[in-house]
């Protein structure tokens, strides 16, 4: 049976007791070759794949990190766990915190995560602190918090979350018995893109395989620091995961980027949700805003002519977090859908 990305690579994973690991039998995640986007945007010479991490436990990347990062903290005799969020941190925080009996401490920025989110860090008894700042002002008092108070956190600042979620291009390079040419996701608080090129550079190195992925990052257009090259002070985007104006790992990703011969670009709200819904439409997976950011700039690269053209390539997108955590972008309020009476007659007229 599987028991998580813990036993899977324990070989890259050290732990001291195997009685103490926290887990929800994370990873092992859908891999899946796209049939018809690629088509649809004009594609023709790559095999395009998409990793769903919204089929993890709590529906997103996070539970990568956060089984590592809880066990060590239970490991260590810790009692609760403390993180700043935009949403997916905080959902899986409160979860593992919940399996290894302490308590979650989770703030996050008023009104600005997914209601699907902040249901999940309710419903596992987290304790939820809203402040009225964005998620940089959230991490800044974690941060200090965690040196005076009795909690662990468990940012990605805590190594051991990216170490857990380095298994993300262990479980690519195992399913494609190669790296992928491209490695394409989304950039926030900066620390996936930087675990995914460490995970990378250890399978390289230990030759489980003998090429390595370009890193291409995106960020969004309205939370761009990287891209640009300067703190976002008031972040802005639709995709509010990665609504982050500062983000913690950027040294990391910058160098993951320039190492790998990549690039970090931006895309906008627009383009984020096209590509949310042609993936969807077309090949029938449905993934959060911010995840759809990995879509969308392979759309944009596509349209720029980035990609090689001579020869086949393998890309691998990063799809990080489930559609269903964040319905709103979808349906609001002010939709329109048909309305019919419960009549055969009715509705047969649909099929003229
Ligand atoms: N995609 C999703 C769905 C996310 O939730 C996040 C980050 C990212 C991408 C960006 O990843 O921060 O490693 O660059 N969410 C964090 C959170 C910030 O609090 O849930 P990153």
């Amino acid at each position: 049976m599987y028991e998580g990305l813990i036993n899977k690579y324990s070989k890259y994973l050290p732990v001291e007791d195997k009685s103490k690991i926290v887990t929800l039998n994370e990873g092992n995640t859908l891999f899946l070759k796209l049939k018809n986007l690629p088509k649809a945007i004009g594609l023709t010479n790559a095999n395009v794949y998409v990793k769903f991490e919204g089929l993890n436990p709590t529906g997103s990347f996070k539970d990568r990190g956060m089984t590592m990062a809880v066990t060590k903290a239970n490991e260590a005799g810790s009692k609760a766990v403390i993180c700043a969020s935009t949403g997916n941190t905080s959902a899986s925080a409160a979860a593992y915190a919940a399996v290894a009996g302490m308590k979650a401490y989770v703030l996050i920025p008023d009104k600005k995560i997914a209601l699907g989110k902040l249901a999940q860090a309710i419903i596992y008894g987290a304790e939820v602190i809203a402040i009225d700042g964005n998620f940089d002002d959230a991490l800044n008092m974690v941060v200090e918090l965690s040196k005076t108070q009795p909690v662990t956190l468990v940012n990605s600042i805590n190594p051991w979350r990216l170490q857990g979620q380095k298994t993300g291009a262990f479980e690519i390079c195992d399913a494609l018995g190669r790296a992928p040419d491209y490695l394409m996701l989304p950039v926030g608080n900066a620390g996936n893109i930087s675990a995914y090129w460490m995970g990378f550079k250890e399978y390289y190195a230990n030759k489980e395989v003998t090429n390595l992925p370009k890193m291409t990052g995106f960020q969004a257009e309205g939370a761009a620091p990287i891209v640009e090259n300067r703190v976002f002070p008031n972040p802005e985007t639709i995709a509010t995961a990665i609504r982050i104006g500062n983000p913690a790992s950027w040294k990391l990703a910058t160098a993951a980027r320039d190492e790998s011969n990549g690039t970090i670009d931006k895309v906008s709200d627009e383009e984020i949700l096209e590509a949310q819904k042609l993936l969807a439409a077309e090949d029938g997976i449905f993934a959060e805003p911010a995840s759809c950011a990995s879509i969308a700039g392979l759309i944009k690269k596509v349209k720029e002519g980035k990609l090689e053209k001579d020869r086949q390539i393998d890309i691998a997108c990063i799809l990080t977090g489930n559609g269903l955590k964040d319905t709103s972008v979808v349906v609001n309020d002010n939709m329109e859908i048909q309305k019919f009476k419960p009549d055969l007659n009715e509705l047969s007229k649909l099929f003229k």
